[in-house]
């Protein structure tokens, strides 16, 4: 697909906040700069991007992520990569290898490092015959919905986020970040990692975990994804939540994912 000055490329929302499909892409075909800027714009404004029944393998999966940019290989301790059939840079979830039953959380990936991952691209493989949704939560309208005096109190405040099991494996990062493209504010929590407000008590951090835990991921902020065979999903890590519905057992799901490394989130105040 190219997209002259005269055509303006298809954008269907998959709800009122987050998500958009992206009709009229053939991922099989050379990317052009107009279709990986239509794309990037598109994560910039709808946060997740859906494009239906493509017929790629992981070379042309591992193209679209070398477009959108580098790419951060799944880590040794990673159960299974299509390292064998040459794509290390391919992460497998699936329900043979368990990890298909540790995603069935809102999180976003790997907020314990200091640079989360930017982008995840998904490539589904093999569905159930019903259910195993994805379902994404956009944290720009988190934030926006808040009452300005909770926007200014949470805005200076920083988080701890720690990979559960491991404390020596974490990071702190502002409540509040910035998209420096759009200029957009997001709350940057996830109840999986976050573990602590560093300027509050810890009974104030608690609590306050526990009432965005909730919020984050109010209905009014998702969209929900019904999976059809070779769909292709993304997301922007940094601003959107995500949460993979188990609720296909005994029934098998695989899906191949790669990541994009990601800045370091930047505060809202900053
Ligand atoms: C993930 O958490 O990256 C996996 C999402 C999914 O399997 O739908």
């Amino acid at each position: 697909m190219s997209i002259s000055p005269t055509t303006q490329p298809s954008v269907l929302p998959l709800s009122g906040l987050i998500g958009a499909e992206l009709p009229g892409i053939d991922l099989a075909a050379p990317l052009t700069d107009d279709v990986v800027a239509h794309i990037k714009t598109a994560l910039t404004d709808h946060g997740v991007v859906v494009f239906r029944g493509q017929h790629i393998g992981p070379s042309e999966h591992v193209a679209l992520a070398r477009a959108l940019g580098e790419i951060k290989y799944p880590p040794d301790y990673f159960p299974e990569t299509l390292r064998e059939q040459g794509f290390p840079e391919v992460g497998v979830i699936s329900t043979d290898n368990q990890l298909a039953y540790m995603t069935d959380m809102w999180h976003a990936d790997v907020t314990w490092m200091p640079n989360p991952p930017r982008y995840s691209i998904l490539h589904m493989q093999q569905l159930p015959p019903a259910g195993g949704d994805t379902m994404w939560a956009s944290q720009y309208a988190a934030y926006d919905w808040l009452s300005d005096p909770m926007k200014q109190f949470l805005e200076p405040l920083t988080v701890r986020h720690e990979l559960p099991g491991f404390p020596d494996r974490g990071t702190v990062h502002p409540v509040v970040i910035r998209n420096p493209i759009s200029g957009r504010k997001a709350l940057f929590v996830n109840k999986v990692f976050s573990t602590r407000i560093l300027e509050l008590s810890k009974e104030e951090s608690d609590a306050l975990l526990a009432f965005l835990a909730v919020h984050t991921v109010r209905p009014e902020f998702i969209c929900r994804v019904r999976w059809t065979p070779g769909d292709v999903g993304i997301w922007d890590n940094h601003y959107v939540q995500h949460y993979a519905v188990a609720d296909y057992r005994p029934h098998a799901r695989r899906i191949h994912r790669i990541e994009i490394v990601g800045e370091p989130t930047i505060s809202a105040g900053a």
